[in-house]
């Protein structure tokens, strides 16, 4: 395909991790150019499949000026960062720098390099322990850890930077991500893992216990709820935040879930329907951390976007996943 057939051009940051690689397949599959930037600190070179990456630290200025002034963009598409909340209880620093001066780095040189439209990976953990539910866009950002609190500063720097040099921005608040490609070739991969539909269907594969951390919480079996969101349809919100930033939309911010939410144990169970076999399970402690509940209202861009996720039956997620863990998982 020759350079200017493609439709729009754009850099992943972190596009060989989890989400990141799900990113760069939907949008080679759209015909769009990516150059993938990655440190590979927690992501894998091989789940990057048909772009080009560049491996290097956000952290890295001299590298980061290197990569914009080698190539044009677009759009910067922002999943790189540190995302372990206990680690980042225990070692605030590491997320500090990697996520906040890793980031303002990279707006730096979006400004320098006169691009002014990045769709950037925050959380729900912005917002704490809910006040009600589900929590949409006005909820107040309260966050309970150092990778939440991150999350939180960086949405308050892109407005900032909004209003001073220009770059607009959508934070994309994903839920609970999970899921994997269709065919099964890439999927979820974290080390360690701490997301709970991988650690069950892992317990399951290996025969392993798996622990629920705590069941003493105020819901109607104990478990923490959560929502879980298609890493798919993740990718999808980002195509049309991308090119509502390309036809001039403003800096917003977006709450991504699919609005229902499943307890540990609902899912333990739908991972046995699945996986056609019973989970030997074990109650722990509770996690330091987690609230009971996180359900998102996502109407926002529904309405703003047209944003409709497909994959929203928590047990197509669930087989999708488990496709990932017993096929493919390299
Ligand atoms: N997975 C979820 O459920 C979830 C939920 C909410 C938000 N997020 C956010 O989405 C993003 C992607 O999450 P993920 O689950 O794919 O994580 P991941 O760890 O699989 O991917 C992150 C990628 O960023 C790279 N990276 C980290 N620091 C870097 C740096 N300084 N320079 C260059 N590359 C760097 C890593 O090597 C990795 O490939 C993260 O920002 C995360 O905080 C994830």
């Amino acid at each position: 395909m020759r350079k200017e057939d493609y439709k729009i051009k754009v850099l992943v940051t972190g596009g060989a991790g989890y989400i990141g690689s799900h990113m760069v397949r939907m949008l080679i599959e759209h015909k769009n150019s990516v150059v993938v930037l990655d440190d590979l600190s927690t992501g894998f070179q091989k789940s990057v499949l048909g772009a080009n990456i560049v491996i290097g630290s956000l952290c890295d200025k001299e590298f980061l000026d290197s990569v914009f002034a080698a190539n044009e963009f677009d759009v910067v598409m922002h999943f790189a960062g540190a995302s372990l909340v206990s680690e980042s209880v225990i070692n605030p620093a590491k997320y500090y720098s990697n996520n906040l001066i890793g980031t303002i780095n990279l707006l730096n040189a979006l400004n320098k390099f006169e691009i002014s439209n990045l769709v950037f990976s925050s959380s729900a953990s912005v917002f704490g322990i809910p006040n009600y539910l589900p929590i949409d866009e006005r909820h107040v950002q309260a966050p309970i850890n150092p990778y939440g609190r991150s999350k939180s500063i960086i949405e308050s720097i892109l407005n900032d930077y909004s209003i001073a040099y220009g770059i607009r921005s959508v934070s994309l608040r994903y839920f609970n991500a999970a899921g994997a490609s269709l065919d099964g070739k890439i999927g979820e991969l974290h080390d360690p893992e701490t997301h709970l539909i991988p650690l069950v269907l892992q317990a399951a594969k290996h025969d392993q216990e798996f622990i629920i951390f705590g069941d003493d919480y105020d819901t109607a079996d104990g478990t923490c709820i959560r929502d879980y969101i298609h890493v798919l349809d993740i990718c999808d919100a980002h195509l049309l935040s991308a090119n509502y930033l390309i036809s001039g939309g403003e800096t917003c911010s977006y709450n991504l879930g699919n609005g229902n939410g499943y307890s540990t144990k609902q899912i333990v169970k739908v991972a046995e329907a699945v996986v056609r076999k019973k989970i030997k399970i074990n109650i722990g402690p509770r996690r330091h951390g987690d609230p009971p509940v996180l359900i998102s209202n996502s109407n926002k861009i529904k309405n703003d976007l047209a944003w409709v996720p497909k994959f929203f039956n928590i047990e197509d997620i669930i087989n999708h996943a488990w496709a990932w863990e017993i096929n493919s998982r390299f």
